[in-house]
């Protein structure tokens, strides 16, 4: 909270007029007539997440509307800032764009928790939040909505780029496999008489590193990030243990089907073990998203401005804000190269002259976008 009310002050500085809303998003209004744009990103992170991921993109949008605002070529241009709140579902995956976009389910403030248990109601409560309005998307406002990232994979580098003109973003799904077995002694249980609730998971998730590969796409990934075996003693079968298992690709009929041999590989599993294995449907899905043609170009041409021939079109593994404003407006992404691809991880990091030329090309872009 003391962040977001210390971007409240420096969009005040830039002459937004700026507000926290009710699930803790930070928006920055300009007082000029729109059409506007709205450009930003998340300010939220991942647990010993990087310093950029999220928190470029919203100091981007600080700097453009500052920038902008200098100049009397560019001055009359309306600009609003955003940082979105819990993009990386520590509660709801991209709840603060959702709740702009009024595409949140009713119950989500008592049916999503955090990794601890504690509902989004609760936490809103704790917040001093949950009686504040929420922002919402006067759709006539905008003329669409601009995010710059770090690109939090290797492609950039690789290629020798310093500039990502996102294509598409991929859709997203989590699928939280449970298996409920029977808790015991690890020295005197026979083997035979075993019901290792652990032993179930570890098998099922090998077979679905081997399955997976048979059916993924060009660009499928899919990762199972989290384990719990309970109680998670040396000296106990485990009687209760849960994983997640993630997967993403741009095309959702793949997503669809990878979801359907997840299933079936469950029930397999619930066949062949004593143990009860089962699988809570994907919480908070993500859908894949085109971004703007119109606006790529504009990002192409600032792009090649600054930095010619030194860019490249590219698709977004990586799920983002904009994936959700794209329901709503014309949406595009900007991405700046990650050192050695890292992310999600505190070793994550850009070259100055990276960060820089990013936000020169943004603000190039939204200047052209709105000129138009
Ligand atoms: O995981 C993602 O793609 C995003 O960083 N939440
Ligand atoms: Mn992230
Ligand atoms: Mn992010």
């Amino acid at each position: 909270m003391e962040s977001r009310r210390w971007l409240v002050q420096k969009m005040g500085e830039a002459g937004l007029t700026a507000e926290i809303d009710g699930v803790g998003t930070v928006i920055g209004r300009s007082a000029l007539p729109g059409p506007a744009l709205l450009i930003g990103s998340h300010s939220d992170t991942q647990p010993t997440g990087g310093w950029l991921d999220g928190a470029l993109g919203v100091i981007y949008g600080l700097e453009v509307a500052r920038a902008l605002g200098e100049k009397s070529r560019t001055r009359r241009l309306p600009v609003d800032v955003v940082s979105w709140i819990d993009e990386e579902g520590t509660f709801f995956s991209c709840l603060g764009s959702h709740s702009f976009c009024e595409s949140l389910a009713p119950d989500v403030f008592d049916t999503s928790r955090d990794a601890g248990g504690r509902t989004l109601g609760e936490a809103l409560r704790s917040a001093g939040l949950w009686q504040r309005p929420r922002a919402r998307l006067q759709g006539e406002r905008y003329r669409g909505y601009l995010e710059a990232h770090i690109e939090q994979g290797p492609y950039l580098e690789e290629a020798g780029k310093r500039i990502g003109v996102v294509t598409g973003i991929v859709g997203i799904r989590n699928l939280t496999i449970s298996a409920s077995g029977q808790q015991n002694h690890a020295g005197t249980t026979p083997m035979h008489r075993r019901k290792d609730a652990g032993r179930a998971l570890i098998e099922l998730a090998y077979r679905v590193h081997q399955a997976f590969p048979e059916h993924a796409g060009p660009r499928t990934v899919w990762t199972i990030g989290w384990v719990e075996f309970e109680p998670g003693a040396p000296s106990i079968v485990p009687g209760r243990a849960s994983m997640n298992l993630q997967f993403r690709d741009a095309d959702e009929a793949k997503l669809d089907e990878l979801q359907s041999l997840a299933l079936e590989m469950v029930e397999a599993a619930n066949r062949a073990t004593p143990v009860e294995v089962s699988v809570e449907r994907p919480h908070d899905p993500s859908r894949p998203a085109s971004m703007d043609e119109g606006f790529q170009r504009h990002i192409a041409d600032a792009a090649e401005r600054h930095a010619a021939g030194s860019w490249m079109h590219m698709p977004s593994a990586a799920g983002h804000d904009a994936q959700v404003l794209a329901n709503r407006m014309p949406s595009a992404m900007l991405f700046v190269p990650s050192i050695g691809g890292i992310s999600h991880a505190f070793e994550e990091d850009s070259h100055e002259d990276d960060i820089v030329l990013g936000c020169q090309v943004l603000a190039t872009a939204a200047a052209s976008i709105l000129a138009e």
